[in-house]
């Protein structure tokens, strides 16, 4: 919104005043003396007014480690949810930048700024995100060929983006994935007369996995640049 709004909002202060006391130098926006009335702020923008701070929410930028049995949804009448590992204070207005099935482990990020969060799950993007797979029965030589051209979905009507495969043993596989299609993983096994047994989400882009499971942490500047430069 405009910084004049934001002062209407928060003060009451009608046009003419909101211009004279910007003019006046007044009033911060991130520190920086603001003068122009249609400055765009947004949430997260620091304005203070003559020292006393009107709004500023802190960004978050995190990963955690999910567990297998918590759900990546905000709230659940039956599963503990992925926000429930973070502390109390830190998950009003967080959500997920990607979900992850309820019986599936690794690396989600959570963060509460949408703008960032849509950089990185925008299919433009392009952002590749690397999985640990078990299998009921032992891949077959063939599905390595058959990821790279694509699976079809007839649900979605949809051929899957080419797909690395990376045989680790008999029933064991590291997948990289180019976008994000609803139980991709399992039913492109699925497809391949295979079954998943477990799934492991083990990167994003750069972004590694490196934490136990269960825990949590905030991404490091370089993590939360990468994602906000693409
Ligand atoms: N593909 C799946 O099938 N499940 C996940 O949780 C992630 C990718």
């Amino acid at each position: 919104m405009k910084l004049e709004k934001l002062l209407y909002h928060q003060l009451r202060l009608g046009r003419r005043e909101a211009r004279r006391v910007l003019a006046e130098g007044g009033v911060t926006v991130d520190g920086k003396t603001a003068t122009d009335p249609l400055l765009r702020v947004d949430e997260f923008s620091l304005v203070e007014h003559e020292g006393r701070v009107l709004q500023g929410k802190q960004r978050r930028f995190l990963m955690v480690h999910k567990p297998a049995g918590h759900v990546s949804s905000v709230g659940h009448h039956q599963h503990p949810t992925v926000l429930d590992l973070l502390p109390e204070d830190l998950r009003e207005g967080m959500h997920y930048a990607g979900r992850l099935d309820l019986t599936s482990t690794g690396l989600m990020i959570v963060t509460n700024d949408g703008k960032w969060s849509r950089r990185l799950t925008e299919p433009e993007r392009d952002v590749p995100k690397v999985y640990r797979v078990a299998t009921a029965r032992d891949i077959g030589a063939d599905v390595l060929e058959r990821f790279a051209a694509g699976i079809y979905f007839a649900y979605e009507d949809i051929t899957t983006l080419p797909a690395e495969l990376e045989i680790l043993g008999p029933r064991e596989a590291r997948l990289t994935l180019h976008e994000g299609k609803y139980h991709q993983v399992k039913r492109m096994f699925h497809a391949v007369g295979n079954r998943v047994t477990a799934l492991h989400r083990e990167r994003i882009g750069p972004i590694e996995l490196d934490i136990a499971e269960g825990r949590w942490r905030d991404l490091s500047d370089a993590e939360v640049e990468w994602v906000a430069a693409g």
